[in-house]
């Protein structure tokens, strides 16, 4: 078989998606016992009780195919957050839309505009669909930037994606900043806002998507229960679009995408708002440590390079250390020297995942954010 000519053309073009380190991968070389996994943007929590035990009855029933239609997920959802189920659709994870909407809307010569960098997988279905994949890179303070992005829009332009917050910097988008590039855009371009992390934001902070949308808007929303939720190993995603793309995308999922157990615990987590009320004040608390002891550590680094904390910041000390401004459950933090620092975390059994430019740490158990704090201190002072 002649496989390099036997594939589409793009192929040659990909990359697998490259997983963040997993425990296995790092126990060889980490001197600690004791292992932090913090490369994935998972929760330290686990699923909610409630959805735990709703995995638990589900299981006598593996033996019939799930409901194809997830009619109980959506009803839940649809209540939730006030959509007509007729806008809303389920997925093995939300990366399965991303790619269930780039195969029923592009093709060749399509454009379509980010910023950059953001999750890889848009990339992905825009070369999968011979279209123009066009980055604009993130501002100064990691932040989408939409004037840019509003700037480049041509007669070619399909869709934009919004990412927000945005993985890997944490940065959201203002409402004052989307309001004013909502009204730039034209109505025939679907804008894409993948909110994987927004459950985490505070919501003063950035825009409610959902006061924009409706049936005849160009917007779709996609949401996770695997970061908030803890739900990544179960994948389940869900979107609130358009009902010409919900129909479109109808035609082109799997008759059972979604499995029994997933949305049995995924309709359990979506009505459990008292747990998620807790489970976000416990986020809080956690990130605010962690923050404070960031900003520690720039003082200590500024005492021991000589400079101000703002000139570590700027990038003119001799050294660099800053993070950016994040709603989501991971920071990143830009630093000289970033991948021997992140080779010695490792060392010390933390496991974070490695950016151009610096480290992006989720926020874990408090445990976990200890771990962090000491191992940094050890190796940066
Ligand atoms: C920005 C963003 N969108 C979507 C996803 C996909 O999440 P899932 O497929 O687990 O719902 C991720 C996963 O890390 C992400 O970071």
């Amino acid at each position: 078989m002649d496989w390099e000519n036997y594939f589409i053309k793009q192929i040659k073009d990909l990359d697998p998606y490259k997983q963040g380190l997993q425990k296995k991968d790092v126990r060889k070389i980490a001197k600690s016992f004791r292992l932090h996994k913090l490369s994935s943007n998972e929760s330290p929590y686990g699923p909610f009780p409630s959805a735990q035990l709703a995995i638990s009855a589900g299981l006598s029933n593996l033996s019939e195919y799930c409901d194809g239609g997830f009619t109980k997920l959506k009803d839940a959802i649809s209540k939730r957050y006030n959509v007509d189920k007729k806008n809303i659709s389920c997925s093995n994870g939300s990366v399965e839309l991303i790619y269930f909407i780039a195969q029923v809307s592009l093709k060749k010569g399509d454009e379509v505009i980010t910023c950059w960098p953001s999750f890889v997988t848009y990339e992905t279905v825009v070369k999968l669909a011979k279209a123009k994949f066009t980055k604009i890179p993130l501002d100064i303070n990691g932040k989408f930037n939409l004037k840019k992005i509003a700037k480049s829009i041509s007669s070619k332009t399909k869709m934009i994606f919004l990412c927000n917050p945005n993985n890997p910097s944490g940065t959201v988008i203002t409402k004052k900043e989307f309001e004013k590039f909502y009204k730039s855009v034209p109505k025939d371009i679907l804008i894409l806002i993948d909110e994987a992390y927004i459950e985490f934001a505070d919501p003063d902070s950035t825009f409610d998507s959902l006061k924009y949308f409706d049936n005849k808007s160009n917007i779709a929303i996609l949401r996770t229960f695997s970061k908030m939720y803890g739900l990544a190993g179960l994948r389940c995603g869900y979107c609130f679009a358009p009902e010409e793309l919900i129909k479109a995308i109808d035609k082109v999922r799997q008759p059972f995408n979604v499995n029994s157990l997933a949305q049995k615990a995924a309709c359990a987590s979506i009505k459990d708002t008292h747990a998620l009320n807790n489970r976000i004040k416990k986020f809080r608390q956690e990130k605010e440590y962690l923050l404070f002891e960031l900003d520690n550590l720039a003082v200590k680094l500024a005492i021991k390079y000589d400079c101000l904390v703002s000139e570590l910041k700027a990038g003119i000390a001799p050294f660099t250390f800053y993070y950016y401004d994040t709603q989501a459950n991971f920071i990143f933090i830009c630093l000289s020297d970033f991948q021997n620092v992140n080779k010695k975390l490792l060392e010390k059994g933390v496991i974070c995942r490695l950016v151009p430019g610096g480290i992006r740490i989720t926020i874990g158990s408090t445990v976990a954010n200890k771990a962090v704090i000491k191992a940094l201190t050890e190796i940066l002072i």
